[in-house]
């Protein structure tokens, strides 16, 4: 072969590798290969002197062009490598100055919105805020409340029981009916003037339906102090009712019965569907219950032992999630704990 050819061949296959070398340390082997001392081309351009005249100058005229194209293309290649891997790094940078993306902000369920809203009514009528356990003990669920075993009152409340072996027989454990035990633990530890409101968990052993779930909220109130009267209680549920349903709405108590207030008596708002009137939603009366309340019991005072002689106290227990339900023509109760977004977004 002639040196001409293989010169040709060389540059060939030296430009086909260089398009294939991709990064610093490939372009180094190439460069050592192609055009470094020990390379096919210093040979040539090493033999030069030797070669016959005729021939040097052709063959030195083309070597010394393919040293020269050579150390081109590798500097365009170089060129060419390191702009890829500033944009690489480009991509992976930070750019302070784009727009951030924002996180979907959530929001407090509707009965906590709720819970809320009543609390902060009454602590701006001088009330304060405690909760209590939901694990309890049947004394402060029944017993203390003057609801001794046997009493058909125990059986309006259907009652999760707790597995728990005290050793002695009496003390059993369940999962608290409603907030009213917070009234026994609270006059246990503290002495009147007391007023106290207690949000919280109560526990049916219950079917559900659209109406009953067997885990709901009440909140309780209570107010304990020398000369509290039935006007103390319906002047603060008066208040209470202003404030949360609106001047406008009607507002009737009557008699009702509970073992641990004497006398007791059951509050009612106007309907807001009806006005009154008689709807579905009122079952035609008009009215919507939505407490329980009453004047404590002195048999209740006397076993925290504050002496009715000198004390008396209002009561009252409210279940929390008819509000909203009434509030937003919520028809089924158990929308609020189904994790439904569709839902609980909309408050
Ligand atoms: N604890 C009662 C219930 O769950 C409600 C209640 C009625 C609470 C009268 C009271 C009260 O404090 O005085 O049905």
């Amino acid at each position: 072969m002639s040196l001409i050819k293989q010169i040709e061949k060389l540059r060939e296959k030296a430009l086909d590798e260089l398009e294939g070398a991709d990064d610093a340390r490939e372009i180094e082997t190439w460069r050592i290969c192609y055009l470094g001392k020990k390379s096919e081309l210093n040979d040539i351009l090493r033999s030069l002197p030797r070669l016959p005249l005729n021939k040097r100058k052709d063959v030195g005229a083309a070597a010394n062009r393919l040293k020269k194209e050579l150390e081109e293309s590798l500097g365009q290649r170089e060129q060419a490598i390191g702009q890829k891997q500033i944009e690489s790094a480009g991509e992976a940078r930070l750019d302070v100055s784009l727009p951030g993306r924002s996180l979907p902000i959530g929001r407090l369920h509707p009965v906590t919105q709720v819970i809320d809203e009543m609390s902060q009514i009454f602590v701006s009528m001088g009330f304060q805020v405690l909760e209590g356990p939901e694990v309890e003990w049947d004394y402060y669920n029944f017993e203390a409340l003057n609801i001794p075993k046997e009493h058909p009152a125990r059986d309006t409340m259907a009652t999760l029981w707790v597995d728990y072996e005290t050793g002695d027989g009496d003390r059993q454990m369940l999962m608290r009916t409603h907030t009213s035990p917070m009234q026994i633990r609270v006059m246990e530890n503290k002495k009147p003037p007391l007023r106290v409101v207690v949000p919280g968990k109560v526990y049916r052993y219950e079917a559900t339906d659209a109406t009953h779930i067997p885990m709901f909220y009440q909140i309780e109130g209570f107010a304990v102090d020398k000369d509290i009267t039935m006007a103390d209680l319906k002047g603060v549920l008066y208040e209470f009712s202003r404030r949360f349903f609106g001047r406008d709405r009607k507002v009737r108590f009557r008699c009702d019965y509970f073992p641990f207030v004497e006398p007791g008596v059951e509050m009612a708002i106007e309907c807001a569907v009806c006005k009154g009137g008689g709807c579905r939603l009122c079952i035609d009366s008009g009215w919507i219950e939505i407490l329980g309340a009453g004047m404590i019991h002195p048999k209740v005072l006397e076993r925290v032992n504050i002496d009715p002689e000198f004390y008396s106290g209002f009561a009252f227990g409210m279940g929390i999630e008819r509000v909203p339900m009434l509030r937003y023509g919520i028809d089924d109760i158990r929308l609020f704990y189904s994790s439904d977004l569709r839902f609980l977004r909309q408050f």
